[in-house]
């Protein structure tokens, strides 16, 4: 029987890597670790595979390389190619270059793995999501933004530090743009221990958790001096796992809307069912008044990315 095979573009890079990590601890399949320059894609390779003894990856097997025919009969593509950020700048400054770097990517997928599904994580991301969809004209359920299951870690983290409870009992997501100004952490449905958190936490408190969410991913590019790896990763292996073990999670994802929350034409984080036929379906909900008007301003803002966006694709 087959093994998934997962294709990580930009493996040579910190969020490449880490997704490869946390990809391997959980034995997802033949990861291929594919980046331009073959040297660090073939050191992070190499340097996985030697956690094997300890880690016990007995069912995974790792290649790298800097050919982008590797892609071919991938089942999950999973793109993290890209600058990152640095300190003081936002996600939305990297389009310039990112777009071009996406864009061309994107057609090698199209080219070599026609059938996969592919999960963006480069930024500005639903910009390149979108950019992604144009070039490969993938249908939306197989081209998907990994950025909710990040900021939900985010928002459900410093929900658990304000209460003082463990983070396993909080749930909460974060919809909208991945972006700090506009991205849509959800009170209205977020609970602790099924409790809603109106009910434990106070207004101030709940303001700053939301404030810290949101600004979660400048905060630690401030502290670290590039972005953060880790829980970027282990967001995207989460969804990559999703869908190579067709569980059915429903978790926040950009995808081209089709009219669900009221929008259509514009890509942003949603609650999505992922199985093995991708982003199988949007699931939609009443949110509250102030919900509904900050996601119309990320719809907004994602709506000026893809007009910039679209001047790469010409
Ligand atoms: C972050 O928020 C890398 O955009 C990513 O950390």
């Amino acid at each position: 029987m087959k093994r998934p095979k997962i294709a990580i573009v930009g493996a040579g890079g910190n969020v490449g890597a880490a997704v490869a990590q946390w990809s391997a601890q959980k034995e997802l399949g033949d990861l291929v670790l594919i980046d331009l320059k073959a040297g660090p894609a073939e050191g992070r390779a190499l340097d996985l595979t030697q956690c094997g003894p300890w880690e016990g990856f007995n069912n995974t097997s790792f290649k790298a390389t800097d050919k982008s025919e590797a892609l071919a009969d991938s089942d999950v593509v999973v793109m993290t190619a890209g600058v990152p950020r640095k300190p003081g700048q936002s996600r939305e400054e990297l389009i310039n270059i990112n777009a071009g770097i996406v864009k061309a990517i994107c057609g090698d997928v199209k080219k070599y793995a026609p059938n996969s599904i592919l999960i963006v994580v480069s930024n500005p991301l639903d910009a390149m999501v979108f950019v992604a969809k144009q070039v490969t004209g993938f249908p939306r359920e197989r081209v998907i933004g990994s950025a909710g299951v990040l900021d939900s870690a985010r928002f459900r983290t410093y929900l658990a530090l304000a209460a003082g409870v463990s983070v396993e009992d909080v749930s909460a997501i974060v919809l909208g743009a991945h972006t700090d100004k506009d991205m849509v952490p959800i009170l209205s449905t977020a609970t602790i221990g099924g409790v809603p958190v109106a009910k434990l936490l106070s207004a101030e408190k709940l303001n700053e958790v939301v404030e810290n969410t949101k600004k979660g991913g400048a905060t630690l590019t401030g502290l670290i001096g590039t972005s953060a790896w880790l829980a970027p990763g282990a967001g995207t292996s989460l969804m990559v796992e999703s869908i190579v073990r067709n569980q059915g999670r429903l978790l926040p994802c950009s995808v081209e809307l089709k009219g669900e929350f009221g929008v259509k034409d514009a890509f942003v984080g949603v609650p999505v069912k992922l199985t093995s036929k991708g982003a199988e379906s949007v699931h939609e909900f009443e949110l509250s008044e102030s919900e509904k008007k900050a996601f119309a301003a990320s719809v907004a803002a994602n709506t000026e990315l893809m007009n910039i966006a679209r001047g790469f694709l010409g």
